[in-house]
């Protein structure tokens, strides 16, 4: 026997042991990040993963905002059969830790610190009875412009900051010959722009009564009628392909040159970015008309379904702490779009707008103007947000008025509370 070669091999092996974990399981995740930037984004996390040793098994579901992949994830717990993981936000996180199938993460979340890292605004969604059955990634903007300032130019038309100026900009661009508005005619697209639309117009208060609340009064109230008048007022400024567009296909026109504007959340960032594209130069974030100062926000998180398995618990834990450890909170959101959710994380490799959200986000939830996202699942339960979700497309895409609608939105959402 040749010891001395042995001994090589068992030094290897035990390196190899040392630098993995002592349990290497399999993650199989459930998610909906498939656009350019997004892809990106989360191949972080499973390189993160296979680096201790464990394997990813991906699950994407194409679909913004996750309705297709919520349906995937529905099926398979009703077949006894949920991944490992899913990407799960608001609310519903509650409503899957009613049903008794989730992990509970509070060794991990004890271990590192998550009470301290991660401000209490996030981390009272991520808990169910007091214990951690989810884990926070990141903190994304919805009330953001995204713009092709070539086009402005040559149109000699302003950066609207106001829905007086976007209406004057977008006559310009349209006789220009350049398309206004990059729209994708969804209905969790349709909702964001109705979101940024009300907060704007109407204000903190009234948009916590009318999107959180569902306050039948703010819902019916001339407030409401007007932002509903401005939300069908874009449709004039947008295309005939816009029905059934996704918005990363949105986001290409305004990077390509084709639109001058596209209303989106800061996932949009990722791929300017996934494009090369610099802030400033080739394109210019504005918050929407009239939204200045105001924080609608949206939490990506993951809950984790229980193991039986050690090697699988092993993989999950790991996940659940590398997702909120540096190195994934900063690669990660830099392609992402989105701000770190938790603190100490380096500033050095995050544009002007993503530090320009950290301040305003810290600022929002300091004085309690954060608002959560109605259309991105944080404000509302899933069925009260598929009730607006049905008024708000409906009304955009037929005659109905704007009268009419604010009086569907109070019965849709009175019923999906019974
Ligand atoms: C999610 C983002 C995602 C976007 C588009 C949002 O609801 O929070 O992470 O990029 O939908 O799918």
């Amino acid at each position: 026997m040749n010891f001395k070669l042995l001994a090589q091999i068992t030094t290897l092996t035990l390196t190899c042991m040392l630098t993995t974990s002592a349990f290497a399981g399999e993650v199989e995740v459930l998610h909906w990040w498939t656009s350019g930037g997004e892809a990106k984004s989360v191949a972080v996390l499973k390189d993160l993963l296979e680096k201790e040793g464990h394997s990813w098994k991906d699950m994407a579901v194409a679909g913004g905002a996750g309705e297709n992949a919520m349906t995937v994830l529905k099926t398979r717990a009703m077949a006894g059969n949920p991944p490992t993981a899913a990407q799960v936000k608001g609310p519903a996180i509650q409503e899957w830790a009613e049903e008794g199938l989730l992990t509970n993460l509070d060794a991990v979340a004890v271990k590192e610190n998550w009470d301290k890292l991660v401000p209490s605004v996030v981390t009272d969604v991520m808990k169910y009875e007091g214990n951690y059955v989810a884990v926070p990634v990141n903190v994304h903007k919805i009330n953001w412009m995204w713009c092709n300032p070539s086009i402005f130019v040559k149109a000699g038309a302003k950066i609207p900051t106001t829905w007086a100026e976007f209406e004057t900009s977008a006559e310009k661009i349209k006789a220009a010959g350049f398309l206004p508005v990059a729209f994708g005619g969804q209905s969790w697209q349709e909702a964001t722009v109705f979101e940024s639309i009300v907060v704007g117009q109407a204000g903190t208060e009234f948009y916590k009564k009318a999107l959180v609340d569902t306050d039948p009064k703010a819902l019916n109230s001339p407030e409401m009628i007007k932002a509903l008048e401005t939300f069908k007022m874009i449709k004039k400024y947008t295309d005939k392909n816009a029905p059934g567009r996704d918005w990363n296909m949105a986001t290409s026109m305004i990077i390509n040159g084709e639109a001058a504007m596209q209303f989106m959340g800061d996932w949009a960032k990722g791929e300017f970015t996934a494009a090369g594209k610099n802030p400033g130069s080739d394109y210019v974030v504005m918050p929407v008309p009239e939204s200045a100062g105001t924080y609608l926000f949206n939490v990506d998180s993951f809950i984790m379904f229980k193991q039986n398995d050690e090697n699988a618990q092993a993989a999950q834990n790991a996940m659940a702490r590398l997702i909120l450890g540096t190195t994934f909170q900063e690669v990660f959101n830099v392609n992402k779009g989105s701000i770190p959710v938790r603190t100490g994380i380096a500033k050095a490799s995050f544009d002007d707008t993503a530090l320009r959200s950290m301040d305003e986000f810290a600022a929002a939830a300091a004085n309690g103007t954060l608002l959560p996202s109605m259309a991105h699942g944080m404000a509302v339960s899933p069925a009260i947000q598929g009730a607006i979700y049905d008024v708000v497309t409906k009304f955009y895409n037929s005659d109905m008025t704007a009268g009419k609608a604010a009086a569907e939105l109070v019965a849709a959402t009175a019923s999906a509370k019974e």
